[in-house]
């Protein structure tokens, strides 16, 4: 297993890019960090998530990733510029990938994104800017859904869902009027409400942040030295192994088909 791919995120979410990415590089070993101890991240304040993601960051070096998928919109509009700053490995987020393929949407649209995130990453006006550095032209809303990853950690994901449906409406439906074309999905949990929200708010196309990064971390790969081409991938996890591969299925779609271990994330 030679230079492989690091990718974390607070929790579990960041599974949504790792399943993206293990499909577009079948032969590149990827490591997956999920701080599930420390989850959510996106109620916490910006000097926290820096903090946080320079551990994170700091963990998958010391087990020779050659790059690093910021899987997680909080960590990724919050501390990206740090991460760049302080190591000098690659690193790839969720903004400016996510932000691209709306704005091409829009483009093709009516020119109207709506963008959903944790707190920590509506207050920074990260995708906003990211979209606006593309076409000053597209409208951009923004709403925080800080009652999302919970639901998604607690398993109210399914169409129908009772609990997931009424918050989803309490979110959505103040922007039904805005008709955006795009809804980006700017956490990397908001995936499993897909079915909840296109119920919610039918017809805009949902842009999953973590599938849009894995895209943009596969197309770097070709640049970074190379694997020997026998994966052998593990996931780490901050708090229990044998929680995180139940929960984990639920994100791949299966059980991790691989070695899950745990991780005191406070030593590094
Ligand atoms: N998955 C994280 C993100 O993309 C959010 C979860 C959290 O609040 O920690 O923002």
């Amino acid at each position: 297993m030679k230079n492989p791919i690091g990718i974390f995120d607070s929790g579990l979410g960041g599974l949504t890019g790792y399943r993206a990415l293990r499909r577009l590089l079948p032969g590149r070993t990827l490591l997956y960090f999920g701080d599930t101890a420390r989850v959510p991240y996106g109620t916490r304040s910006r000097e926290v998530i820096r903090r946080y993601s320079v551990q994170d960051a700091n963990f998958l070096l010391s087990h020779g990733v050659c790059a690093i998928l910021v899987a997680c919109g909080t960590a990724s509009s919050n501390a990206l510029d740090l991460l760049e700053q302080t190591f000098s490995v690659p690193f790839v987020g969720v903004v400016a990938p996510a932000a691209e393929q709306a704005a091409r949407v829009a483009e093709n649209g009516n020119g109207r994104v709506l963008v959903l995130g944790t707190s920590a990453t509506v207050a920074t006006g990260a995708y906003e800017r990211a979209i606006h550095a593309l076409d000053p032209k597209i409208r951009v809303r923004s709403a925080a859904c800080p009652l999302f990853v919970p639901l998604v950690e607690n398993g109210h994901t399914r169409k129908g869902d009772v609990a997931a449906t009424a918050i989803a409406e309490e979110y959505l439906l103040p922007h039904a009027d805005f008709r955006p074309d795009a809804v980006l999905l700017g956490c990397t949990h908001y995936p499993l409400l897909a079915e909840v929200l296109s119920a919610v708010l039918p017809g805009p196309v949902l842009i999953s942040a973590g599938e849009a990064s894995a895209k943009a971390m596969a197309s770097l790969a070709d640049s970074l030295p190379p694997s020997d081409g026998v994966p052998s991938d593990a996931f780490f996890t901050s708090d229990d192994p044998t929680l995180f591969r139940r929960e984990a299925s639920r994100f791949l779609g299966a059980p991790p088909d691989a070695p899950v271990h745990h991780v005191d994330i406070e030593k590094y």
